[in-house]
């Protein structure tokens, strides 16, 4: 049996890739590489180089691979560009992922674990939020992650498809062989740290949220502890238990000016900041209620400290 792990050539997926592999599971990767990279992985990973929405090839896959299990990584992830081009969130986030979904449920298999967000949240009425808050996302990207959890519930009504819906907060961090590497780059503290390398000063989107500084609140969890919630999430699924979501936070936040200066303190470096209007789609605070993942998945984060996830990214940024 294997784990088809889609988008396994970018940021979080390369890391649960390397978790599978060190806990002996067999693993073949699909991602077209369009935001992903090659050396992200292990050269004696199985590539398949190819959108998601190819039913062809993914059945191809299922049948060599003798796929039981499929985390559906691979989408595009930027809030500010989804509201910039909605069409094509909808066209790879949701045309391509029904097909995925599809495609396995055709095929018997059975466990799926999809990378959802807490986007679909959109402003929450209620803080820190659980999964059963209302999903009104705020942008395109909230609403695509909000459909195909939609979908997943539909399909597993109708088939043995079972699937668990990770909702995540905010990634962050590195790990001793994978780090964030997005291009274009938006997220928060690779910028930040990127400015602290350079000394180009960095932008704050917002200062004029309702948060005690001004800007915007998030719950920043560091992506081994990210990936270690989807180990745990097949072993649920592969005991046979129901369609369910799961939120993957630490449980605290900390606002876009406090993310700066730990990271002023953890490089011993001033960043210079430019103060911008708020980034469309963007809600001011986003902090997880994070006792489901600990009850119904026995999921522990282990570094919840921000300066601890800030330093494990700017070590990679000193490496020669
Ligand atoms: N921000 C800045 N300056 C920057 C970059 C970001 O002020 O240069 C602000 C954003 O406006 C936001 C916060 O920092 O308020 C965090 O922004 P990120 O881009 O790092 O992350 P997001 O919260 O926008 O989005 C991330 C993931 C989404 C996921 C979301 C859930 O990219 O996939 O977390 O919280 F849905």
């Amino acid at each position: 049996m294997s784990v088809l792990v889609t988008g396994g050539a970018g940021f979080i997926g390369s890391v649960v890739v390397d978790q599978l592999r060190v806990r002996g599971e067999r693993v073949v990767v699909l991602d077209d590489l369009s935001r992903g990279h090659r050396d992200q992985l292990d050269a004696d990973v199985p590539l398949y180089q190819a959108p998601v929405g190819d039913a062809a090839t993914v059945r191809r896959i299922i049948d060599e691979h003798s796929v039981d299990t499929c985390i559906h990584f691979a989408g595009l992830i930027a809030v500010g560009e989804s509201v910039k081009n909605p069409g094509l969130y909808w066209r790879r986030n949701v045309g391509e992922s029904i097909i995925l979904f599809e495609t396995l449920a055709d095929a018997d298999v059975e466990n799926v674990v999809f990378s959802s967000s807490a986007a679909v949240y959109g402003d929450p009425i209620e803080l820190p939020i659980r999964e059963d808050h209302p999903r009104k996302p705020t942008s395109p990207y909230g609403n695509t992650k909000m459909v195909m959890e939609l979908v997943l519930e539909d399909l597993s009504a109708a088939s043995p498809l079972r699937a668990v819906s990770l909702r995540y907060f905010n990634a962050a961090g590195a790990t001793d062989r994978r780090r964030e590497r997005h291009d274009p780059e938006t997220h928060l503290i690779p910028l930040a740290l990127r400015a602290a390398a350079n000394g180009t000063p960095m932008k704050i989107f917002g200062t004029d949220y309702p948060t005690p500084d001004g800007t915007a609140i998030r719950d920043y969890i560091h992506v081994s502890d990210l990936g270690a919630a989807h180990l745990l999430a097949i072993e649920y699924l592969r005991c046979g238990e129901p369609t369910t979501a799961v939120n993957l936070g630490v449980g605290h936040g900390a606002s876009v000016r406090e993310v700066i200066a730990t990271a002023e303190s953890v490089t011993g470096i001033q960043i210079n900041v430019e103060e911008m209007p708020r980034r469309a789609g963007d809600p001011a605070e986003l902090v997880a209620a994070a006792d489901t993942a600990r009850m119904v998945l026995g999921w522990t984060p282990e570094i919840t400290a921000l300066a601890d996830i800030i330093a494990s990214a700017w070590h990679w940024e000193q490496r020669p």
